[in-house]
């Protein structure tokens, strides 16, 4: 069985058509209702940062725990500096939530010894970003921590896979530049690639990575250079 978390749309919706048609059975959760309607499939609607999802997940993984786990969901929004309090959001969503998701799956896994959670990161998880900061750190976090939590689990028999994505044509894609912009079943024939495979970390699209590069130098040398008080 496997557990998506994050499929009413984008990725996480082609990803659950893909696993239904090469005979999985899914467990959806996420935000909105799912346009899938299949025999195998299960939706449950479910918002990851409210205080009662850890709660509700836990009884939807028994008897037996996912074989597959893969967290989809993901929000991001430019820095509104009028706005602030909607910061603390994406971190619970993008990061506190999938660290939830993994305390409910995970140790089901370990008991059972076998296991694959694959979270989906970005490749922004190494830039410092004045744009979207709190989409860029939650990331960094997000990386971090699953690639910690691969190497722990490396001899339980449990896989744990951080998927680094460019940009994807979705509706999270956002910007007016988006270069080397992958179609949703290419993000989905990673995501094959990566449970089958099963690597500790997957990037993609690989033109990308020089560009996040100098990205990253340029923003970096933006940080030592000396800032002017404004002018009153
Ligand atoms: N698209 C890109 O360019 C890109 C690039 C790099 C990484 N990624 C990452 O890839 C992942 C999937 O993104 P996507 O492009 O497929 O985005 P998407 O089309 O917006 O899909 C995100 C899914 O998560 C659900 N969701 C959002 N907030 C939720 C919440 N609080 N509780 C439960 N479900 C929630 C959404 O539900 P609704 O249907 O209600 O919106 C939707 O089903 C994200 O983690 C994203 O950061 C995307």
């Amino acid at each position: 069985m496997a557990l998506v978390v994050g499929n009413s749309d984008g990725i996480g919706l082609a990803l659950t058509r893909e696993l239904l048609r090469l005979g999985w059975t899914v467990l959806g959760l996420s935000r909105s209702d799912s346009p899938v309607r299949h025999e195998s499939y299960r939706h449950v609607r479910m918002p990851v940062q409210e205080p009662d999802y850890a709660p509700r997940l836990k009884p939807l993984l028994s008897p037996a725990p996912p074989d597959l786990c893969v967290y989809c969901v993901g929000i991001g929004q430019p820095l509104d500096l009028s706005r602030m309090e909607q910061e603390a959001e994406v971190f619970e969503v993008n990061l506190t939530a999938m660290v939830k998701t993994a305390a409910c799956v995970i140790p089901l896994m370990v008991r059972r010894g076998s296991g694959h959670f694959i979270g989906i990161s970005s490749m922004a998880d190494e830039l410092v970003s004045a744009e979207a900061p709190s989409y860029s750190a939650s990331k960094a976090g997000f990386s971090s921590y699953l690639e910690g939590l691969a190497l722990a689990l490396r001899p339980k028999g449990v896989y744990v896979t951080n998927v680094r994505f460019g940009f994807v044509d979705t509706k999270m894609a956002k910007g007016d530049m988006k270069p080397f912009m992958m179609s949703v079943d290419r993000a989905v024939h990673h995501l094959l690639t990566c449970i089958e495979r099963k690597p500790i970390r997957y990037t993609a699209p690989w033109p990308m990575v020089p560009l996040m590069k100098l990205q990253r130098w340029v923003t970096r040398l933006k940080t030592l250079l000396p800032v002017s008080p404004p002018k009153r």
